[in-house]
C-alpha cells in the first residue's frame, strides 16, 4: 500500500522544519524552528538522525546562528559558539563535521559580506541539494549489485528519513524494486532504538515494497534458510581503507554474510568518507545513555543501577565488505579512497 507522502526536513521562510523521528511511526509531528540550539537538541535526541541528514540539519543550524547578526566582531563569537555546540551533538557521523566545516570555510572567507546569514544559508541549501543528487546516483549505481530478483536484508534506517533525498542503502533497494530486481526486504528491528522497526518499516510501507521486520538476532537463521540474497546497509563514517562505522549490529551482519557466503554491501555518499583517517581504529564511537536500554520508550524494564554497555555504532572491517556504493561508483575491496 502506498501512503501519503512525508519529508524528513526542509528549509522554508527562514525556518528549519523537521519531522520528529522519535514519534514515528505512530505520530507524524513536524517541528519548525529558527533556533540553532533547538536543532542541536533535535540531533542529540535523534529527532533528526541519519548521517547525511545530521550534516544537512547542522549546516542550516549554523547558518541560522547568524540570522540576527549585527556586526563582524559579535558574529565571530556567536559563530564559533554555535559551531562548537553543533560539533558536540554526535561524534560518529563524519557528515556532521564535513557540513560544519564547509559552512565555516564560507564564513571565514566572506564574513564581511553584506548579509552573511544569506551567504551561509545558500551554502546550506547547496549541501542539501547535493545530498539529494548523491542519493539518486547511489540508487542508480547500486543496481549493478543485483544478479537476479533478490531478497535483501537491511539494518537501521537509510531512507528519506536519514538523508536529504531518497536515501543511501534504501535508495538502492527502492531503485532495485522499481526495476524488478528486489523481491522482498527483511528489515532488522535495530535495537536499542528500533530505527528498523519504527522508521525503515514506515519507509518500506510508504514505498509499497513488501517486507518483514525481524529481531536483530534472527538474521543468522534467515541466512541459513537461504532467505537472503544480499545485505546492504548505510555508513556513518568510512576510513580510507574502507573500514566502515554504522549502526551497532552491522559488524555482526557482515560476519554472518561472510560465513554464509552472502554479499555484504555498504551504500554511502562520499561525504561519509573521512579522508583524515587511514583505518576504522580512528573512528570515534558514540555511547548512548543507559536509560535507552533500561527504560525503552518510557517502559522501565530493569533497575536504573544496572551498568549498561551501549555503543551506538560498530566498525566493520573492510575485508568483510564486498562493495561500497557511492554517488561516484561501486568500489571493491581492497579499498583506497586516497586515490
Ligand atoms: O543513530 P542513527 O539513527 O543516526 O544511526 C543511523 C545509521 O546508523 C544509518 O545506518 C547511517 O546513518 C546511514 S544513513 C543513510
Amino acid at each position: 500500500m502506498k501512503k501519503t507522502d512525508y519529508f524528513s526536513a526542509k528549509f522554508e521562510n527562514d525556518e528549519f522544519i523537521f519531522l520528529d523521528q522519535t514519534k514515528l511511526p505512530l505520530e507524524e509531528v513536524y517541528v519548525r524552528t529558527d533556533d540553532y540550539e533547538r536543532i542541536a537538541i533535535a540531533i542529540e535526541r535523534l529527532e533528526v538522525r541519519g548521517a547525511p541528514l545530521i550534516g544537512i540539519a547542522a549546516a542550516y543550524a549554523l547558518a541560522l546562528s547568524l540570522k540576527k547578526s549585527l556586526n563582524g566582531n559579535n558574529n565571530d563569537v556567536a559563530f564559533s559558539h554555535a559551531y562548537d555546540r553543533l560539533a558536540r551533538t554526535r561524534p560518529t557521523a563524519v557528515n556532521l563535521f564535513f557540513a560544519l566545516d564547509l559552512i565555516k570555510s564560507v564564513y571565514e572567507t566572506q564574513k564581511n559580506s553584506d548579509n552573511i546569514y544569506q551567504t551561509l544559508l545558500a551554502k546550506a541549501v547547496q549541501i542539501h541539494n547535493e545530498d539529494i543528487q548523491h542519493c539518486k546516483k547511489i540508487g542508480d549505481n547500486g543496481l549493478r549489485i543485483f544478479q537476479k530478483k533478490s531478497n535483501v536484508l537491511t539494518h537501521c534506517n537509510t531512507g528519506k528519513l536519514a538523508t536529504g533525498g531518497a536515501g543511501t542503502a534504501f535508495s538502492v533497494i527502492q531503485t532495485g524494486f522499481e526495476k524488478g530486481l528486489v523481491n522482498y526486504v527483511y528489515a532488522d528491528e535495530t535495537r536499542p532504538l528500533f530505527q528498523g522497526l519504527r522508521l525503515t518499516a514506515f519507509e518500506l510501507e510508504h514505498s509499497g515494497i513488501p517486507f518483514s521486520v525481524l529481531s536483530d538476532s534472527m538474521a543468522a537463521s534467515l541466512m541459513k534458510d537461504h532467505k537472503v540474497d544480499l545485505v546492504i546497509t548505510g555508513a556513518d563514517r568510512i576510513a580510507l581503507n574502507g573500514d566502515a562505522a554504522n549502526k551497532i549490529g552491522t559488524y555482526s551482519l557482515a560476519i554472518l554474510c561472510n560465513y554464509h557466503d552472502i554479499p555484504f554491501y555498504i551504500a554511502a555518499p562520499s561525504t561519509s568518507i573521512d579522508r583524515s583517517i587511514l583505518t576504522g581504529e580512528d573512528i570515534k564511537i558514540e555511547f548512548r545513555d543507559k536509560k535507552e536500554i533500561l527504560n525503552p520508550s518510557g517502559h522501565q524494564l530493569a533497575p536504573d543501577h544496572y551498568d549498561v554497555y551501549s555503543p551506538a555504532f560498530d566498525v566493520t572491517p573492510s575485508h568483510l565488505i564486498k562493495g561500497i556504493i557511492t554517488e561516484e561508483d561501486i568500489f571493491f575491496f581492497p579499498y583506497n579512497f586516497l586515490k
